[in-house]
């Protein structure tokens, strides 16, 4: 029920559709329950007429008016549902149109809100099923519900009402027959939602792990495993025929017995009908026309079934939205400060453009990652980040764009302001991924992902920079060439050179390459770095580097060890200094085994 009230709360701009949805209903539950009185009407002024004409006083005058007028009541009655009735579906599918909308767009939104710690933790696979099942399910509901509420509750009450005026008896029955029926139904429907969440929950794993499958074939089909894959996704569904066979054989025990009880009301009402017809107490008219409400009473009690399973299912489905939009960004990010403007120089241009300052940081409840993490950045200065695979290079460039708060210590970005503000931090920050994810769609929309507004010029020249114009151009369709999901047409390379552009074009004063040149080879690599070599001059740029004769280069080095800061100094210091860089200058040109398998615990080469 709650959970009812928060979609109206949520769906408020919708509030004409709801009323407008009601009144048809309420006019077409009118009419209908015209009906019982027109055919009773009918059928006295016949019975009235016959017998005068049995009894030879020939058919009475203006008989066959009436009983014609009745008919055309019938139709007035019939063609109201017909233009109302569709009207009001009309109406109901805007309105969940509507609905959709808003309860889509409200789930992105938070979703975009959540920290990068939610994602650390959830397959898109499965936020993806979350949001088509719990929609759809709520939508479904809200729409058939307004329909039916309407209507439920005008037959019931117009039902009571008439029959208590006929005789109270046969309303005194019906009052006992809703809400023992409603309980009965509400008796099974705590297991059934226990039920259905696990139902819910095997589901989406499943869509969570196949959207994986599908994402990364190659990866299933090179390690064969397609089958094992097809068998825990069966598996999956397997679970909820068994959930369903247990739900579903409570639910219809329950129906039957729901509905035995039913019948045995019924029966009694029929019974009080008939016999009192038969004692003279109701004309035949009377009776034609107490059967027919009888009908329609049986009506809202069967619907109240479908309203307490569907709002069931609703309410299961909705449970996974409602967790979704119920998480606290805040809280999900488990706190810890972002980035800030260094103290005391706010738009001072002197001092580091970027320090750490004892920083230590893990991620969820995990041990540290790193720890007593400070250095300082010069504007201009390029520093190298050297250390084992797993180190927390990464780590720190996520931290630097605030991705993830500190547990201690301070991070200063010059210009990132008090670091509420992570929007602008990070528009300060270009960066290339160790991973190049790209978009489908064009490689020019792309390479201009963060900066849509920039000409078709300023791309070209991005993409020469970053060496993705001598691919691209050989392209029929260049620039406006589209680039499957993940990119799959393009080589790795090509996909990280598209990434190297769209760093390049956002034109960032501060560069984070984070193996921006791994998955290049060593000509087009020359190519990519020559063009990175010109992006970084001015630009204070931290880099994670998988060459040796790359981190060369740079103006510093900071080595990592077991999570800490092992040394800090130019390229020259430390390969004098004997530690981890002059270590693997001197593995570099051997060729021996375990050289080579040390090298590569640094990710260089
Ligand atoms: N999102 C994450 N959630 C939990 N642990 C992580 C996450 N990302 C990285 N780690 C862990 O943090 C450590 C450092 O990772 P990372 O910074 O990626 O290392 P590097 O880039 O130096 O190879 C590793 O032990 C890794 O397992
Ligand atoms: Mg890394």
């Amino acid at each position: 029920m709650t959970t009812l009230v928060r979609i109206l709360r949520f769906t408020r701009s919708l509030a004409p559709y709801y009323v407008g949805i009601m009144i048809a209903a309420a006019v077409v539950t009118a009419a209908g329950l015209a009906v019982p009185f027109i055919t009773g009407t009918a059928t006295d002024a016949i019975v009235d007429a016959v017998g005068a004409a049995t009894s030879g006083g020939g058919v009475p005058a203006g008989s066959v008016r009436t009983v014609v007028l009745l008919a055309l009541a019938l139709l007035a009655v019939g063609l109201v549902e017909a233009g109302v009735g569709n009207l009001g579906g009309y109406w109901g599918d805007v309105m969940s149109a509507k609905m959709r909308t808003i309860l889509s767009t409200r789930y992105f939104e938070q979703l975009l809100a959540l920290p990068q710690r939610y994602y650390d933790n959830e397959l898109t696979g499965t936020i993806v099923a979350r949001l088509n099942r719990s929609i759809s399910e709520v939508t479904n509901f809200m729409k058939t519900f307004s329909n039916m509420f309407v209507t439920l509750f005008l037959t019931t009450a117009s039902v009571l009402v008439i029959s208590a005026i006929y005789y109270w008896p046969l309303a005194v029955l019906l009052a006992v027959a809703y809400p023992l029926y409603f309980w009965l139904t509400t008796l099974t429907s705590r297991k059934w939602q226990v039920i259905e969440g696990e139902k819910n929950e095997h589901v989406d794993v499943a869509s969570g792990r196949f959207a994986e499958v599908v994402g990364q074939m190659r990866v299933v089909k090179s390690f064969v495993r397609e089958r094992s894959e097809l068998s825990a996704f069966s598996g999956r569904f397997r679970s909820t025929e068994t959930l369903t066979a247990a739900q579903s054989r409570n639910w219809h025990l329950m129906d039957a017995l729901r509905q035995g009880v039913l019948h045995l009301i019924f029966f009694a009402l029929y019974a009080i009908i008939f016999v009192r017809t038969v004692t003279g107490h109701f004309s035949v008219g009377d009776m034609v026309m107490l059967i027919q409400l009888m009908a329609m009473a049986r009506q809202p009690v069967t619907s109240l079934s479908w309203v307490v399973d569907s709002s069931q299912r609703a309410i299961a489905g909705s449970k996974s939205y409602f967790e979704v939009m119920d998480l606290e960004p805040a809280v999900v990010d488990g706190g810890g400060e972002r980035p800030h403007e260094p103290t005391g120089r706010a738009g001072s241009t002197s001092g580091p453009a970027v320090s750490f300052r004892d920083v230590r940081f893990g991620y969820d409840d995990d041990a540290d990652v790193l720890a007593g993490i400070s250095f300082d950045v010069a504007p201009g200065e390029r520093i190298a980040f050297v250390g084992e695979s797993g180190g927390g290079k990464t780590t720190i460039t996520s931290l630097l764009m605030g991705l993830y708060g500190v547990r201690s210590g301070r991070i200063e970005v010059a210009g990132a302001g008090d670091g509420s503000d992570l929007d602008a931090l990070r528009r300060s920050i270009g960066v290339v991924f160790q991973e190049p994810n790209l978009f489908s769609g064009t490689v020019a929309e792309n390479i201009a992902y963060g900066r849509p507004e920039a000409t078709r010029e300023q791309i070209v020249a991005a993409a020469e920079r970053a060496a993705v114009d001598p691919f691209v151009s050989r392209f029929p369709q260049g620039y406006d060439t589209v680039i499957g999901e993940r990119g799959v047409k393009l080589s790795g390379g090509q996909k990280q050179r598209i990434a190297v552009a769209r760093a390049m074009l956002k034109d960032a004063p501060i560069l984070v390459l984070d193996e921006a040149t791994s998955a290049l080879d060593t000509k087009s690599e020359r190519l990519v770095q020559a063009g990175l070599d010109e992006l970084m001059r001015g630009r204070t740029s931290l880099i994670i580097a998988h060459r040796l004769s790359t981190i060369a280069e740079v103006d510093r080095i900071v080595t990592l060890r077991g999570g800490r800061i092992d040394e800090i100094g130019t390229p020259a210091e430390l390969a004098a200094s004997g530690g981890i860089y002059a270590e693997l200058l001197a593995l570099q040109h051997s060729t021996a085994k375990s050289d080579r398998k040390r090298l590569r615990e640094f990710d260089v080469v």
